[in-house]
């Protein structure tokens, strides 16, 4: 009988497998994110360069993308993975992208190959931020 996985490690395999599928032709960087949701639903997303440099966008945006069009509003945790030895920390915009759907617990994993290398909470990340609430005072 085979046991049941642990989240954690799902979500670093669908942050693993969309890493795989990236397009990043030009930074040969593939970047691979997966989140989930309070309720238990798994968006993911690789980064997509565009021969256009600018026009490419970040795991997390695709990831994040995915999540919109299902009609999920709310990021629990989100596992970023990347080659290499340095940690592959989201950049300043996807943290802001994030912020957008989280709250006070939100978690960000950030992964190598080998698994989690780092847990962060997105406002140690992210500190003082800004977000929807200074649009409702
Ligand atoms: N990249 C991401 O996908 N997420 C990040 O948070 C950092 C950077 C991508 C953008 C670009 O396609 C490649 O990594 C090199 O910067």
């Amino acid at each position: 009988m085979s046991r049941n996985a642990d989240p954690l490690e799902i979500l670093f395999a669908a942050a693993k497998a969309a890493q795989a599928n990236a397009h990043a032709p030009y930074s040969n960087f593939r970047v691979g994110a997966a989140l989930r949701t309070p309720e238990g639903a798994l968006f993911c997303g690789g980064n997509v360069e565009n021969a256009a440099y600018p026009e490419g966008w970040c795991a997390e945006t695709s990831a994040i993308a995915a999540m919109a069009a299902a009609g999920a509003r709310k990021i629990a945790e989100i596992c970023v993975i990347g080659d290499g030895e340095a940690l592959c920390t989201p950049c300043g915009g996807c943290r802001q992208r994030i912020r957008e759907f989280a709250d006070d617990r939100t978690i960000v994993h950030v992964a190598g190959p080998e698994g989690v290398r780092a847990t962060f909470r997105l406002s140690a990340l992210l500190p003082e931020s800004f977000g929807p609430g200074h649009l409702r005072p």
